[in-house]
């Protein structure tokens, strides 16, 4: 029997209860369920829908139920359709008459909406630590392979020289701004639905300013009917989470290019590689492949719950049930990603001879020649075409570029030490650029932003921020 079964003549069918229920994925929610309980059952007692000995019992057969939920000796029975009704089943069990009471007042509708919310909080929180924890390790390889530069690509061609550091850095850039979209979705969705009820709130003596506070949200809802609608902080989560798969992709699609005989840029560790079934040389890069393949997933979630919700009508529609597993799978996934990332990038070796060797070739300080040119007065344009006509002269007369500029008239031995080994990449002075003293400066500048990010996670995860002077 199910508890709402009070309004049914026939069972229901077999097919009905497999096809609808939900415990089997939300059971992920219970420690939050148990938390909007007790805020619940806090609130009733309050406005005096609940005596003080019954908000006691409830509390306690609350305690107990979260015991056997954390311990995992909570048995789910098959009337349980969701998390929601499996507590509360239980709670009853233990709790007796009083268990009745716990539902006064809610709605599965508020209730799931305020779990979800819950949870995400705490997810979400733990997801953005991790994008940190990521961040870290590429900036302590950027600190530790100092000068070391590689070609920087446009067009996966040999483009111009750039520092490692700054290769790292730019990814560690995108994540930074994963984290703030972490953050600022973890603020959108600090609102409490509890006491919406099932759409409309309640005739009995509700408080939701006092269980918003309970719950340590921010506020609580201003509209019921949106209070149990209202997926916008599922959607966003999904979507944080799929542009944060997406720069995992790139960084990870980096790695398999990186890690081939062809770039030789770097080896995997051991710990971090996988091998051939087949093939006993093999050493593959599967968690960057992952993470590539991941986003498509992530993508596909986001993609998914904005259509389950693009044609509900108001206010609460089962479809919703659809959000957990997309969220779920998403926030899981992403969690591992970030963790198998930060390992590979801790333990890779790059092989800096090799990235040196590749952007020394003389043709990726090509633009410093047409610069040379332009410091003494030729315009741009001109000397373009100028150090082009080189260019293709030294590929199609099999010269080397370093002798036609020697004997270029307006370029000589000055214009041939630009092409010497590690002078281009020494050239790139301006601010946020790939040179040494532009590097050293943004690797400043992105401490300071990680120190920000982690007070402002410490913030949302309750700790006092740490005032005092660096
Ligand atoms: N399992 C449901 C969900 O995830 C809980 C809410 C059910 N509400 C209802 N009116 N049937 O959305």
């Amino acid at each position: 029997m199910t508890l709402w079964q009070g309004r049914f003549g026939d069972e229901m069918a077999e097919i009905v209860s497999e096809f609808t229920v939900s415990s089997a994925f939300d059971w992920v929610l219970a420690a939050d369920d148990i938390t909007g309980s007790r805020a619940h059952v806090r609130g009733l007692g309050r406005s005096g829908v609940l005596t003080e000995r019954e908000v006691e019992i409830l509390l306690a057969a609350l305690d107990r139920v979260d015991e056997e939920v954390a311990s995992g000796r909570f048995v789910l029975g098959p009337e349980d359709e969701d998390v929601h009704t499996a507590i509360e089943r239980r709670v009853t069990e233990l709790a007796g008459d009083v268990g009745a009471k716990l539902h006064t007042g809610r709605s599965r509708n508020d209730q799931v909406a305020t779990d979800l919310r819950l949870w995400c909080r705490r997810r979400l929180s733990q997801v953005a630590s991790e994008v940190v924890a990521l961040e870290e390790v590429l900036v302590g390889r950027a600190t530790e392979v100092g000068d070391a530069y590689l070609p920087g690509y446009t067009h996966l061609q040999r483009a111009q020289p750039v520092l490692l550091a700054h290769h790292l850095l730019a990814h560690s850039w995108a994540l930074s701004r994963d984290v703030d979209r972490l953050i600022a979705t973890l603020e959108r969705m600090d609102v409490s639905p509890l006491g919406a009820g099932a759409l409309a709130g309640s005739s009995l003596p509700l408080d939701p300013d006092f269980v918003a506070e309970a719950l340590g949200f921010h506020a609580r809802f201003e509209n019921s009917l949106d209070a149990v609608s209202d997926r916008d902080f599922v959607a966003e989560a999904l979507f944080d989470i799929a542009l944060l798969g997406v720069h995992l992709s790139r960084l990870g699609e980096e790695v398999v290019l990186w890690s081939t005989a062809e770039f030789g840029f770097c080896t995997l560790a051991d710990a971090y590689a996988t091998g051939s079934s087949m093939l006993p040389q093999k050493k593959n890069p599967d968690v960057a492949e992952l993470a590539r393949g991941k986003a498509g997933r992530f993508i596909g979630h986001l993609a998914g719950l904005l259509v389950t919700l693009k044609g509900l009508p108001l206010s609460y529609n089962r479809d919703l049930q659809e959000d957990k597993e997309p969220l779920i799978d998403s926030v899981d996934q992403v969690s591992m990603a970030l963790r198998a990332l930060a390992g590979l990038f801790a333990t890779v070796e790059f092989h800096l001879d090799r990235m040196a060797a590749a952007a020394d070739s003389s043709a990726t300080a090509a633009v410093d020649l047409a610069e040379f040119l332009v410091e003494r007065g030729v315009p741009f344009r001109k000397a373009h075409a100028l150090v082009a006509g080189l260019v293709r002269d030294s590929i199609e007369r099999h010269v080397p570029l370093a002798e036609l500029v020697q004997a270029h008239p307006d370029l000589g031995d000055a214009g041939a030490k630009l092409l010497e080994p590690g002078v281009a990449v020494s050239r790139r002075t301006t601010p946020g650029g790939a040179g040494a003293a532009a590097v050293a400066e943004q690797l400043e500048r992105f401490a300071r932003r990680l120190d920000v990010d982690r007070t402002r996670l410490g913030v949302l995860a309750g700790e006092d921020p740490d005032l005092s002077a660096p």
